[in-house]
């Protein structure tokens, strides 16, 4: 092993291996099929896993830069001036650096890697390395068969894992960044940088990595994925994750009075309910309790939430109890609707109360948004991600179409 100092040519040489870095490893061609992957909600933690990695699931994070798993003694190590090992601590947090392990940064020859846990906010180093990952081939209707992939990873160590449902094995990022599972599919599958995401409430949700079409049962509803067409936004600092702007909110059709004209809001599958800004939660909180000034509350609400119902005194609709829609009016015009499928969660038998929480505290990786989109939000809305036009999809809530995210048709072989 070599143990040089980066001499000034070398850089330049690292720079240039990076802008051609997709063509160094996408060897692992098996026809160009998207893959799908079941989804799992934990009951205890309501994070949502996936089992590809040798059946231990690793937790979904849309803000994710890397793949991280605990490693076994043996695993394979990459060179520190591996080109590779630039482009996987291009994403790493500016307080995951203070770690140790880079005290001194060329005491190593090997590659180190900072794997974050999104839940805890903790930091560690481990070693680049390579995994086998298993999903199956789709035609977005069924698994046709298994396909194995090799994906470069972090390790990391046991107590990284803590706030992890029991059993899983790390994290598996779905951000934007070249390292996150999304790009990388894209690069060894030979697929698009597209992926759908339907997150279940409970039962098997799906992923779909490499874009096409997404069925869900009954047979005759088709493809339903819905057109990417609002914007991401972009350079909002380091974080590769998933940013949105809105120009508003309504609760029942009118327009929530903000102090703002738009805000951003960022997608999180760690976070479990939506977390709005004090300002924006204020409002929301506001107008909600006055369209359902007649509704029969129960009090005192169960915390962490601020109005609860008496869900026995409700009405049912097709999406959910008959209370008041919410609105985010998005830009380039496209709205979501928010059904109480969304926007209340029951916490007993008896008790439903509106799904927000008041933000606490700052992102570690970038602007914080004004709302923090979680999970619940998102469960049985099919959601596509196209890295390639940088614009996201969102269905609205399925069961306008009378089926959810746990009818992907997993039945078949595999
Ligand atoms: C699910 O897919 C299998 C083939 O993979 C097929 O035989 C079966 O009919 C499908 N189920 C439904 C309900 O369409």
């Amino acid at each position: 092993m070599r143990q040089t100092k980066p001499h000034p040519v070398t850089l330049l040489l690292m720079t240039l291996a990076i802008n051609s870095w997709p063509c160094t490893f996408a060897s692992d061609n098996n026809g160009g099929k998207p893959l799908v992957t079941p989804i799992l909600k934990d009951a205890s933690t309501s994070l949502y896993t996936i089992p590809i990695k040798d059946s231990h699931p690793l937790v979904l994070d849309l803000a994710g830069p890397l793949v991280w798993s605990t490693c076994d003694a043996s695993h394979q190590t990459f060179e520190l001036y591996d080109p590779i090992c630039m482009v996987a601590n291009q994403h790493t947090l500016p307080k995951c650096w203070m770690h140790d392990g880079h005290g001194k940064p060329f005491a190593s020859t090997k590659c180190l890697v900072h794997p974050y846990n999104p839940l805890t906010g903790k930091c560690a180093v481990g070693d680049l390395t390579r995994i086998q990952l298993s999903a199956s081939a789709t035609d977005g209707q069924t698994q046709l068969y298994p396909v194995a992939l090799s994906a470069f990873s972090s390790c990391a160590p046991d107590t990284l894992l803590s706030s992890l449902p029991v059993g899983a094995a790390g994290v598996a990022g779905l951000s934007q960044s070249e390292l996150a599972l999304p790009t990388q599919v894209a690069s060894t599958q030979k697929v698009a940088k597209i992926f759908a995401l339907c997150l279940p409430r409970g039962g098997q949700g799906a992923a779909i990595f490499g874009g096409g079409p997404f069925h869900l049962l009954p047979p005759w509803l088709g493809d339903i994925s819905p057109e990417p067409t609002i914007p991401f936004e972009r350079n909002l600092g380091l974080s590769q994750g998933y940013f949105f702007k809105a120009k508003g909110i309504s609760v029942n059709q009118e327009p929530v009075p903000l102090n703002v004209n738009e805000f951003v809001i960022e997608l999180s599958t760690t976070a479990p309910y939506t977390a709005l800004r004090p300002d924006v939660y204020r409002a929301l909180v506001h107008a909600y309790d006055v369209a359902t000034s007649g509704y029969a509350r129960i009090t005192p609400p169960v915390a962490p939430f601020e109005i609860c119902y008496d869900l026995q005194k409700f009405s049912y609709t097709r999406v959910g109890y008959g209370v008041p829609q919410i609105d985010l009016l998005l830009e380039g015009g496209g709205g979501w609707t928010i059904f109480s499928a969304n926007s209340f969660v029951e916490v007993n038998d008896r008790t439903a109360c509106l799904a927000f929480v008041q933000m606490t505290q700052t992102a570690d990786n970038g602007p914080t948004p004004a709302m923090l989109m979680g999970g619940h939000m998102m469960e049985d809305n099919l959601l596509v991600f196209d890295l390639e036009k940088g614009k996201l999809g969102i269905s609205g809530l399925l069961w306008w179409f009378r089926t959810n995210c746990a009818n992907f048709n997993f039945t078949g072989t595999t």
